[in-house]
């Protein structure tokens, strides 16, 4: 397990406990418990729960039966998963994630709820993937102890964490979650605090670019992801990719790069726009770019 130096006495990280059991938190459960954490995973629905338990027993199903892991290495995996609906619970873990929705009140009202409960010498970390870590930090009783932990979808196949320090994050914090990402046998990519971090300021306007290219007519969905796979060997197109991040997402982060960087480059394309507004979000909601129905 992880040790964490503190001031001459070293405290391991043993237990993670993550909240928001949504795609992210699930496979953020999946990856700890089978690096040998003790998880625990909050969400406000008992059905949300449920959800992420099964789907996380099918991906290690799937394991299993490509002779990844073995059948009690599943077992034990999922015995190191324990749920709960109460949000106090998850605060006595070494270190907490944060994967709930992707709204700035949302996650404030989360901390809030949690600072008062956690000890002393608990990291608390979010998952978000484009909202200022310093602001979140600010908010918290512990901006030293508060740091960026993005996970790329889907997680137990992406090897990258963007691991995001705040401006206040000390370093002992920082090392201890790179010890934990490498536990993990994934790579940290490190970024500063400045909007969408590395892999979203990046992959979104090329997601963007690629709308405006299906806007202005310049060509189809299929040619366009079709160009991207085979000419750039990109493993999705950028379409089929928005549909699988959301396009809800996409636009989100691109509002918070034309927001946070003023600069008329990163303007969200009308069209990814006009989807959103119409609810066709991607894959979650079968229709996006293309019709999942
Ligand atoms: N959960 C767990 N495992 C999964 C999975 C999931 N949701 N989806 C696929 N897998 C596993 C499969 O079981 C398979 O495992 P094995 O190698 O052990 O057989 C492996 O992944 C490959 O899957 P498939 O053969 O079914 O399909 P594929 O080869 O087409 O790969 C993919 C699927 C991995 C999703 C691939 O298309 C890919 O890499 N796409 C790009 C994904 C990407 O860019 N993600 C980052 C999004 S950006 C982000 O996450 C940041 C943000 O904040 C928005």
């Amino acid at each position: 397990m992880v040790a964490l130096e503190k001031k001459g006495r070293s405290m391991e990280i043993k237990s993670v406990g993550i909240v928001g059991a949504g795609q992210m938190g699930n496979g953020i459960a999946h990856v700890m418990a089978q690096a040998g954490y003790e998880v625990r995973l909050n969400d406000i629905s008992q059905e949300s729960l449920d959800k992420a338990v099964a789907t996380i027993r099918l991906n290690l199903d799937r394991q299993v039966s490509r002779e990844k892991i073995t059948a009690e290495e599943r077992d034990s995996t999922l015995g190191r998963i324990r749920t709960t609906m109460d949000l106090p619970e998850i605060a006595q873990t070494d270190l907490v994630i944060e994967a709930a929705t992707e709204r700035e009140e949302v996650k404030d009202k989360i901390f809030a709820a949690l600072v008062p409960e956690l000890k002393p010498e608990t990291i608390l970390t979010s998952n978000t993937s484009s909202i200022s870590i310093t602001r979140l930090a600010s908010r918290t009783d512990r901006p030293e102890k508060f740091m960026g932990f993005h996970f790329m979808n889907p997680v137990p196949v992406m090897k990258l964490v963007e691991l995001i320090r705040g401006i206040a994050t000390d370093k002992e914090t920082y090392d201890a979650c790179l010890k934990v990402v490498q536990s993990l046998d994934k790579t940290a990519a490190s970024a500063e605090d400045f909007p969408a971090f590395i892999v979203n300021r990046v992959l979104i306007p090329m997601i963007n670019e690629a709308c405006y290219t299906l806007y202005e007519g310049v060509g189809n969905v299929q040619s366009i992801d079709m160009a991207l796979k085979l000419g750039a060997n990109h493993p999705m197109g950028p379409l089929e990719l928005a549909d699988f991040i959301g396009l809800d997402t996409c636009l989100a982060i691109m509002n918070v790069l034309h927001d946070g960087l003023a600069d008329t480059k990163y303007r969200p394309c009308p069209l990814l726009t006009k989807y959103v507004e119409a609810g066709w979000l991607g894959r979650k909601t079968k229709r996006g770019f293309y019709d999942y129905r």
